[in-house]
Formats: C-alpha cells, structure tokens, sequence
C-alpha cells in the first residue's frame, strides 16, 4: 500500500495534519491504533486558546512563556499563538459548534496561569467537539482511513522515513504503508502511569518509541503534567473549567490552601502536600448552583454522578492529581520535521516542539493540535524524498519478531507488571521526586527489560488478539519510562512540572532540554542548551 502523506493517529493534531495535507492535494492514509474519535483530544474539555489581536498575541506568548519556566521556543510560541485566532476561525468555518456569550460572541473562560480569559470553548465538551467535526471533514475530503492499526516500526533507508508497519488488529497480518513522508501524531505516554491517570489505555508512547529505535531523538521526557483535579476513586478528569468557572479546592479542614488557578504544577503539588499531610482534598462547585452547572459543565456532572456517585450541586468532590499531559516527545524542529529522519514529522502530544517546556497551559494543547497539526500536514504534503529504493527489510523483521512473540515464555505475567510500575511510577516519579524513589524505579523497569522475553501472551489466536496488543504496547512503555525516569534523575533541580524535593529549586545550569536516543540499542542521553 502507498500513499503521498501517512499519518499514523486520528486524534485532532493526527486529522488536523490530515485535512491540511489533503487540503494540498495529497492522497492521505490515517492509520490508527483504535477508531477514529477514540483520543485523547475528548480530555481537553475545558477549552483552546486563542488571540485576537496583537495585545493579546503578546499576553498569550508571554503566560505561556512564564509557564514553560525556560524551556519554551519563542519562536515556536509565537507561530502557535500568532495562529490561534486564525484556527478558531478554522475550526468554527467547519462546523465546531462553540458556546456563545449572551451578545452572540464566542464564550471565553478563564484557565490557570492566564492573565486573560482566552479560552474558549463548546460547554465541557471542546476536545471531542473539535474530533468529531474534523473526523467528519476528513471522511467528507476523502482522507482514507486505516483503522486498529497498531504501529510496530517506522521505515526508514539513508535516513529518510518511507513509511511504517502496522499489526492489523482485525486479522493479526503485519503490513507496511509506505509513503513519501509521514506525520507521527500517536499522542502521549501518561497511560505508563496505570491506574493513575487521566488517559485510556492507548497513551502508552508507541510513537516516540518508535523514532527512538529508528534512530532519531526524542526529548524532555521528565516532564510529564499531573492534572490536579481527577476524581479520587477512579482518576476520571473533572475539567479545569470547573475552576474557571469559579470553582474552590478545599482541604478536610474546609480551608482553601492554593490559588485554584495558578499554573497546573503548583495546584498539583499543593494538593500533593496536603494529602501527604494526610488530608482529603475536594473540589467545591457547590456555590456556582445547579443552573450555571448545567449548562456550562454538564459532562462533568455526568461524570462525577457516574463515577463518584456525586452530585457535584450539592456535595463536595474527592479528587487527586493525576498523570494528564506529557509535555517531552519526539525532538521536532520549527518545521516539526523530527531530528535525524527527513521526511517524518511529528506533531501533537507525541512530540516536543518546545512551546510547552516544563509545565503546559490549559487550553493550549487543542491550539497547538491545530495550528500546529495543520502546519505539519502541509509541510509533509511538500516534502520529496530523494532515494526511490524501498526498504523491505523492516517488514520481514516485524513479521519475524510478532512470531517470535507467540512463542515467549509467558512464565511472568506482564499485567502485573504494568501495574505495579503505574503505582511505583505515580509514587515515587509522580508530583513529588527524589533520587533514591528514581533509582529505586529504574531498577525495577531495567530489570523488566530483562525479563521482557519471559513474559508473553496467553492468547495465542491471530486476529482481534488484544492481549498481544498490549504486550506491545507494554515494550513501548518499557522505553519510554526508562526514558522519562534517567531525566529525571539527571535532572538535579526543580523547573515545571518535575520538582525534586532533594533539589527544590530552578537551576540555570539546566535550563537546557534532556536529549534520548539509542546507539546499538543503547539508550544514550544528554543535555542540550535551550534556545
Ligand atoms: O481540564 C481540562 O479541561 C483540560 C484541558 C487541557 O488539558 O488543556
């Protein structure tokens, strides 16, 4: 199969890169580990910013530079935020169907670390607004859709990207797409945070383990966003519109102890702090009344109601921080071509293309999906390989290894594994670090590593066989994290989202991105001055 442009994720960064590069006349293939409108774009439900003029532009760059606490690109921010109103514009001419003030404008809300309400938004609904009104202009454009395609490997010869393969989950066939250039976009990795995490289960980092062992670079890994309002039971999201809104975080005690909207990373760590004080935390919208609660978050009423068993009118709502965001990825330039591989993009929660650093802002992930997302869509469209001679190779090697895989051991169960790594990651690599916690995490990871061969699958039918699936999956969160966690412990000092308790303060010295890529399936790792 082939295509001018593959772009492996349907979440909105994924379509947006799709309909942009269809836009220019390419043919377009998405292949997609799940189905379409299966991402975690439906999790950005408080809203996406956006600037409308140059007042504005410069307020949104500067809170989003303060927020990214050294480590984000000017340049790329200002591209991003200099884009925004015109992917509103975007969004809305295609049918996203944003909540409006009482004067018929667009409704705008306030999210944490702004300086001005530039969020705006369709109720607690936005991310999953936004996906399925670009699912449908794909179907509607003719962008062919390949879907459960997990992806094994990029292709890659003379280091240049001519495609991927894929299981194809519905009959258990490897295949390869190949493509004159592809656009990663297969999210993020907070899913290796099992149990404690705001994500499904598919954010388990495929993408950037892939580029990783095709020989390219990914970054800034360490720096993983807890969301601090996810409910205590099942780390279900209650948006941070909740707090836009008006809503208070409050402790057993009945006091407020934080400013509920101050950047994600200090609201995270002071409910850390109050719950390692052996305190309950909740969130208080009972004042905001049942009316208001109705129409403007009636998803998390649901949710709450649902999950909790709480009527957030009325009652107060146990929540904890939880893994939401990862802002590391794979190492992207200004063009979002990534380091090492021509003619492969990357672009969204996959990637790290410096305009988030340390610490996110709300409502800036769904901006960067699409003004960035269609910005990769285009630039692949342009792109011309230059070799022609097509590697078979890395077809032939992945069929090899998925055979291989039905014969593992299985002595050791790796849903147990993956378990217990999500409970030692959120412990002890979580809101709250220190190295012996790190070290003691590494070693456990590094000795799953070892054990990987000796795990296995117990299903050993061909098609739909999710237990192979995640067994893959669980070997991408194996790279990842080791990843994630020698950041970390290299990472002597405290910036964003990653704080060291052993080393509490920002350090110049790193105000540099930590760099990841393998030689001879070494992992090698260094520090990169930041621009
Ligand atoms: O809280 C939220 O609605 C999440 C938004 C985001 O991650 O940008």
């Amino acid at each position: 199969m082939t295509t001018d442009v593959l772009i492996i994720g349907s979440g909105g960064a994924g379509l947006s890169a799709a309909l942009s590069a269809k836009e220019q006349g390419a043919d377009v293939i998405v292949a997609c580990k799940s189905l379409p409108n299966n991402a975690q774009t439906c999790m950005a439900q408080g809203g996406i910013n956006a600037s409308f003029d140059i007042n504005e532009i410069d307020t949104h760059i500067s809170d989003t530079l303060r927020s990214s606490h050294g480590l984000g690109s000017e340049q790329m921010t200002r591209t991003m935020c200099e884009n925004s109103a015109i992917a509103i514009e975007w969004l809305a001419s295609i049918g996203v169907p944003f909540s409006l003030d009482e004067k018929d404008n667009l409704a705008k809300r306030f999210m944490g670390g702004a300086s001005q309400k530039r969020t705006y938004y369709a109720q607690d609904y936005t991310g999953l607004k936004i996906l399925h009104t670009l699912y449908d202009n794909c179907l509607k454009n003719g962008v062919i859709f390949k879907n459960e395609r997990l992806l094994l490997n990029l292709i890659v010869q003379d280091k240049t990207v001519q495609g991927a393969t894929f299981l194809d989950i519905t009959t258990g066939e490897i295949e390869a797409i190949y493509a004159k250039s592809v656009v990663i976009a297969t999210g993020g990795y907070s899913t290796v945070y099992h149990g404690f995490t705001t994500n499904g289960i598919g954010s388990t980092g495929d993408g950037i383990a892939s580029i990783i062992r095709a020989g390219g670079v990914a970054s800034d890994l360490e720096f993983v966003q807890f969301h601090p309002t996810a409910l205590k039971k099942s780390s279900i999201l209650v948006s941070e519109a909740a707090r836009g809104e008006g809503g208070y975080l409050v402790n057993s005690e009945g006091e407020r102890f934080v400013n509920e909207l101050a950047p994600r990373d200090e609201v995270a760590r002071a409910i850390t702090r109050e719950i390692n004080n052996g305190k309950g935390v909740f969130l208080d919208l009972r004042h905001l009344r049942r009316e208001k609660l109705t129409e403007l978050l009636p998803q998390e009423m649901k949710l709450c109601r649902l999950h909790e068993g709480i009527d957030m009118a009325t009652e107060l709502i146990p929540i904890k921080p939880a893994a939401h965001y990862t802002m590391g990825g794979i190492e992207v330039n200004d063009s979002l071509e990534t380091r090492d591989i021509k003619g492969c993009f990357a672009v969204g929660e996959c990637s790290n293309a410096h305009v988030h650093g340390a610490n996110r802002l709300g409502g800036n992930s769904l901006l960067e999906i699409i003004a960035l997302g269609r910005m990769a869509g285009i630039n692949a469209s342009k792109f011309e390989p230059k070799t022609t001679a097509k590697n078979q190779e890395q077809l032939l090697k992945d069929k090899h290894f998925i055979s291989g895989v039905y014969n593992f051991t299985n002595q050791i169960n790796f849903y147990e594994k993956r378990e217990f790594l999500g409970k030692i990651l959120y412990h002890n690599a979580g809101v709250i670090r220190n190295e012996i916690g790190l070290k003691g995490v590494l070693a456990a990871v590094r000795q799953m590593q070892k054990e990987f061969t000796f795990m296995g699958i117990s299903d050993k039918s061909k098609d739909n066989n999710t237990n192979l699936v995640e067994f893959i999956e669980f070997g991408n969160t194996l790279e990842v994290v080791e990843m994630l966690l020698v950041g970390a412990l290299h990472r002597t000092e405290s910036r964003g989202a990653h704080y060291r308790e052993d080393f509490n303060s920002e350090n110049e010295t790193f105000r540099s991105h930590s760099m990841f890529w393998k030689e001879d399936g070494v992992l090698c790792a260094s520090f990169e001055e930041a621009k």
